[in-house]
């Protein structure tokens, strides 16, 4: 809301100019709140990184862990897909490890294979030693976030964090898991011990995520990747309360918040109501399908299928007009891919896919 004044001063006639043509007023974000739009917006989950020659360039020779922690580095990355694709919001570069390594989890991200736990969690104990973090635990990401906010200028950032469940699976699995075996195992036969996994990973997440917003991001992504493994009811009473406590807990802040699962067509609408703006829809739910389970009151973002990009440009072409016409039963609608971009996929495509976008969804 403008200030209360008699006489503008300069300053606060330029704080309004911003507000009106900064971050907050982006396509992105608006659509993200249901508001009209311009043209749909696009981005892509895991736009910075391997799929670019200059990514794995600055990467050389540089741990995965180790660059998310050197700001200077988490910019430049983020920046990548800015510059290439003309995409129309930044993701942080970062990984849903990052809060867990700065509560004092020792693991590592092996290449080819993803997180790896040195000491599984699987009892009370175990969690236990999962300790909470403070703003100072995470300082580099407040940096890098203040160093691209500057850096964006209109552009929005979308901080984001890993939903409890889905970083309870690596640690308790101790890695990447095709069945969530162990998991399921803990949920069902200990859900003391679980809940307590969850309420401290749902602490650290919110905290995390206070950070980013703290920082200035314009929105933020909940990644619950591997919540489809998980029947709606099990979702609702082992996983639904843990997530609602982070995405409730960012209600005050007002920025949107972006809920994304895979394999979630029955938990669609579970998502939605665990407190999120926009519900991310895999390729496996038509939008228009989506937002029936959905319902009216969010904004739905997705959903091309990112093996699509492989085939001939007629049919990613095809596909991307398909998306938009069905995208318009959303009240709102921002596109993406279903899941994150492959690492084969040719960049020009994607930028062929935003100029798509952009040029079928304007006017
Ligand atoms: O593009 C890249 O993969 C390069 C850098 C990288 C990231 N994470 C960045 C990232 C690498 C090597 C990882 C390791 C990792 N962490 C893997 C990949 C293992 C492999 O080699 O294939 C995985 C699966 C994780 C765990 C993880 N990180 C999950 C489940 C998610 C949520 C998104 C998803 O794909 O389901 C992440 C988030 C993540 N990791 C992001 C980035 C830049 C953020 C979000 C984004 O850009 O969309």
């Amino acid at each position: 809301m403008a200030p209360m004044s008699t006489a503008r001063t300069g300053t606060a006639a330029r704080d309004e100019k911003s507000a009106r043509s900064g971050p907050a007023e982006s396509p992105f974000v608006r659509a993200c709140r249901r508001q009209s739009v311009p043209y749909t917006p696009v981005w892509f989950m895991r736009q910075a990184g391997r799929s670019l020659p200059e990514y794995r360039r600055v990467r050389d020779g540089i741990g995965m862990l180790e660059s998310c922690r050197r700001p200077d580095l988490v910019a430049e990355i983020t920046l990548q897909p800015i510059r290439r694709y003309g995409v129309d919001a930044a993701i942080l570069y970062s990984d849903i490890m990052v809060p867990l390594v700065a509560a004092g989890v020792d693991l590592d991200i092996v290449p080819g294979t993803g997180p790896v736990v040195a000491e599984p969690v699987r009892t009370i104990e175990d969690v236990a030693r999962i300790r909470r973090i403070d703003p100072g635990d995470v300082s580099f990401v407040d940096e890098a976030v203040r160093l691209l906010v500057a850096e964006l200028g209109a552009t929005p950032l979308i901080g984001f964090a890993g939903a409890p469940f889905t970083l309870a699976s690596y640690l308790v699995e101790g890695g990447p898991s095709r069945t969530h075996v162990r998991t399921k195992a803990l949920m069902h036969g200990a859900p003391d011990v679980w809940h307590a996994l969850l309420t401290r990973l749902a602490e650290i997440t919110l905290a995390f995520l206070r950070v980013q917003v703290g920082a200035g991001v314009s929105a933020v992504q909940l990644f619950d990747s591997w919540a489809g493994a998980l029947s709606e009811a099990d979702y609702r009473r082992f996983v639904l309360p843990h997530s609602a406590a982070v995405l409730g807990g960012l209600a005050d802040t007002g920025v949107p918040r972006i809920h994304f699962g895979v394999g979630t067509a029955e938990l669609l609408g579970a998502l939605g109501e665990a407190g999120a703006d926009v519900v991310g829809v895999d390729w496996r739910t038509p939008l228009d399908a989506a937002t029936v389970r959905i319902g009216p009151d969010k904004a739905v973002q997705g959903n091309l299928d990112p093996a699509v990009l492989f085939a001939p440009w007629p049919v990613v072409e095809a596909e991307v007009r398909r998306i938009l016409v069905e995208g318009r039963a959303a009240p709102g609608h921002v596109f993406n891919l279903g899941h994150g971009v492959l690492p084969e996929t040719d960049p020009d495509v994607l930028t062929r896919v935003v100029a798509l976008v952009h040029e079928a969804s304007a006017g």
